[in-house]
């Protein structure tokens, strides 16, 4: 993707691509079914996590094509992708395709829709990761902040090198919060939108992401 197609700004990466965005108008309309929400999430998916991929650590390495030797590059980092669930799973289908060597630790957090917190119900990590780890928070909604900031603690306490936060739609008052707590976890989304609402949802957002892909 071409600079004029990606803007960044404090840690957050913007990825303008018409592609991207039209796909995104797509995500947004209230009428899109429930077959072509979960086909087009997960082709911004794609995009956005071919983008928050760009700076991936990777080695020189020589090959032979059928005319004669190349030199290449193979990724060095451990890859780890981290979905909240339940939404984030959507985002985790289509980096795998990307990043097949990638493990995966999922991470459960509910938001009580009173008080806006999140609760964690579930993640099994293990005690230490190699600390080359590049883990990249996958969760389509970044609202309040809380589930980005509950996931990328869990990661934070095991010293992994690199963090990134792959989102379709994030609210300001989300991004200021991670971006104070952890300065160094880099943003990639596809929009940052107006503001949240009295409930929490961010406007205008494209409503509940979890529902609208699992059809609840
Ligand atoms: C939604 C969304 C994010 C979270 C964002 O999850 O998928 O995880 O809310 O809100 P926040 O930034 O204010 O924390 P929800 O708790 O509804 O769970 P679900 O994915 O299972 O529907
Ligand atoms: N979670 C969602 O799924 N959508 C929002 O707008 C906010 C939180």
């Amino acid at each position: 993707m071409s600079a004029q197609t990606i803007s960044t700004n404090l840690g957050v990466k913007v990825v303008n691509h018409p592609l991207a965005q039209s796909v995104l108008t797509r995500l947004r309309d209230y009428q899109t079914p429930t077959s072509e929400f979960r086909q087009k999430a997960l082709q911004l998916s794609h995009f956005l996590v071919y983008e928050a991929a760009a700076d991936l650590s990777s080695r020189q390495t020589g090959v032979e094509t059928p005319i004669g030797p190349a030199m290449g590059i193979t990724l060095s980092d451990y890859i780890i992708l981290a979905p909240v669930l339940r939404a984030g799973l959507i985002i985790s289908e289509a980096a795998q395709k990307l990043l097949p060597n990638a493990r995966i630790y999922h991470v459960g957090l509910r938001r009580d829709e009173q008080t806006l917190q999140a609760i964690p119900y579930y993640s099994r990590l293990p005690e230490v990761l190699p600390v080359e780890s590049t883990v990249f928070i996958l969760d389509p909604m970044l609202a309040t902040g809380g589930s980005a900031i509950a996931a990328i603690d869990l990661f934070v306490g095991l010293k992994v090198k690199t963090i990134r936060l792959v989102s379709f739609v994030a609210a300001p008052e989300g991004i200021e919060k991670v971006r104070r707590a952890f300065p160094q976890v880099k943003i990639v989304t596809a929009s940052i939108d107006a503001q949240l609402n009295e409930h929490g949802y961010i406007v205008p957002g494209l409503g509940d992401a979890g529902d609208r892909i699992f059809g609840t």
